[in-house]
């Protein structure tokens, strides 16, 4: 049954005007003025916002670390991305010993239970020939972009040598690749010198990765992608030089790119030196109200391309079982490093808060206009991504993934209204104005006010191709 969304204020990247939206099958097929369709089903916008379904670029479900694993999966997850207005997320596969097709079959096994739309980036962690070799292939999967690190030394970490040459064969297969930028070096040697001084707190995290390692490992990508005259797109950027870095390679025309995440919009490196610290430890870590607000500038002038999540969740205290779904769950987390900082499984819970916090504190603060919103956090990523405009447009064609906004709902955001299945929410307590009402996938209404209409298995693999440089 066909399905006619009327009287909406729709944005976009680029406008925002009132507007019909009729739903054929999983995708929109008319946008306009009094569109009439008998025997559609009719849903009510007036007064409402309609933005594209949010596209997360940047996640890590059931991802195995430090012993324990991230605490939403393919499912949970996906269903908390739908209650915040996200109904595409990229997450990342692990690379295994026995290559890319094994790495990959094993997280599409996981993947099952999909409920929104998602696809894969492939994390690059080791590389010789036979990696090389592999490559193309990955391509051919619909998987576009290899992940590297300058961090995580004999665990993740390419050299620099490594990594040039990824950057060639990621250039001459139309792939991008994505750089974790932090200096590895320096990160190990301040780790010991801190544990052997018998400093253990959650604050140390922070201490011992100097944005200054950032900064200078960014601006070393960059050269290299200019090197190499391959894209380079920079994640969860966190420190303000950063951005400055950013800025200049790109004044020069190379090509990079940046995203961040919300927790370098809104916390520092004060919250880690919280009793309940452990919280806000992830990697990169959180640095400054000046950084902050840095951040924030690129974003607006266009330095900084998308915001993603980087959404890692772990429990607070895994010892406690909560209730998901009406049943108990209680998965190891932070609490493995209450007596060592290097030993908190590092990540956080993001991937539903993203559009109703950055849309009060982001949108209603001044900070960003309502469309950059939409640019950031779905546009830009499925242009960059290469799924565009199937994903993150309002435009005939495109996938009916969309989000009708109840725009003057009012809630004291927290951990007992976000949906992931963690025990705590970075934003407890905040005033939130304005929160997704009804989200639809393809067509379908799979979130309804507080209702949750979707299932596990619902969502679909997107074999992307080659990207946009934005
Ligand atoms: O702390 C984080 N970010 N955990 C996920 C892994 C990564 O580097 O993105
Ligand atoms: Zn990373
Ligand atoms: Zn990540």
């Amino acid at each position: 049954m066909a399905t006619l969304v009327k009287h909406g204020t729709l944005i976009t990247a680029s406008e925002t005007f009132e507007a019909d939206i009729l739903i054929d099958g999983e995708t929109i097929s008319v946008i306009g003025k009094d569109l009439q369709c008998p025997g559609a089903q009719v849903i009510d916008a007036a007064g409402s916002f309609i933005t594209p379904g949010g596209v997360d670029p940047h996640t890590h479900f059931d991802l195995p670390m430090f012993g324990t694993v991230s605490s939403d999966d393919h499912y949970t997850g996906h269903k908390a991305a739908a209650f915040g207005g996200t109904t595409t997320v990229m997450d990342f596969v692990v690379h295994e010993t026995h290559g890319f097709k094994y790495s990959v079959d094993r997280w599409m096994e996981k993947a099952q239970k999909a409920a929104v739309d998602y696809s894969f980036h492939m994390n690059l962690t080791r590389f010789d020939e036979r990696v090389a070799k592999e490559v193309p292939a990955l391509a051919g999967m619909g998987i576009t972009t290899l992940k590297v690190f300058t961090a995580y030394n004999g665990r993740l970490r390419l050299d620099d040598g490594e990594i040039f040459r990824a950057l060639r064969i990621a250039r001459d297969n139309g792939m991008l690749l994505m750089a974790h930028c932090e200096n590895g070096d320096v990160i190990e040697a301040l780790v010991a010198e801190a544990l052997a001084a018998g400093h253990v707190s959650p604050e140390w995290h922070a201490r011992t990765r100097p944005a200054a390692g950032a900064v200078e490992a960014t601006l070393r990508l960059a050269a290299m992608s200019e090197q190499a005259d391959a894209p380079v797109y920079i994640v969860h950027m966190n420190a303000g030089g950063e951005a400055d870095m950013l800025q200049y390679m790109r004044a020069r025309g190379v090509k990079v790119m940046g995203e961040t995440c919300p927790h370098y919009l809104f916390f520092t490196v004060d919250h880690l030196r919280r009793p309940d610290g452990a919280k806000w430890v992830c990697s990169p870590p959180m640095r400054t109200e000046k950084d902050n607000m840095r951040l924030w500038e690129g974003l607006r002038s266009g330095t900084l391309q998308t915001i993603g999540t980087d959404h890692c969740p772990f429990f607070f205290d895994g010892t406690q079982p909560i209730l998901y779904e009406g049943k108990t769950i209680a998965i190891p987390g932070k609490e493995l490093g209450k007596d060592d900082f290097s030993k908190i499984p590092n990540g956080l819970p993001a991937v539903g808060d993203r559009l109703p916090i950055l849309w009060t504190y982001g949108v209603r603060a001044g900070k960003i206009s309502a469309n950059q919103f939409v640019a950031l956090t779905a546009t830009n990523p499925a242009k960059i991504f290469g799924l565009y405009p199937r994903k993150g447009a309002l435009l005939p064609g495109s996938d009916a993934d969309l989000v009708v906004w109840d725009a003057e709902k009012r809630v004291k955001y927290g951990v007992a209204h976000s949906q992931h299945r963690t025990d705590y929410n970075l934003f407890e307590g905040w005033d939130v104005v304005g929160m997704p009402e009804k989200v639809f996938l393809r067509g379908k209404m799979i979130v309804d006010g507080n209702e949750w209409k979707g299932a596990p298995g619902q969502g679909q693999f997107l074999k992307r191709g080659a990207g946009e440089v934005l």
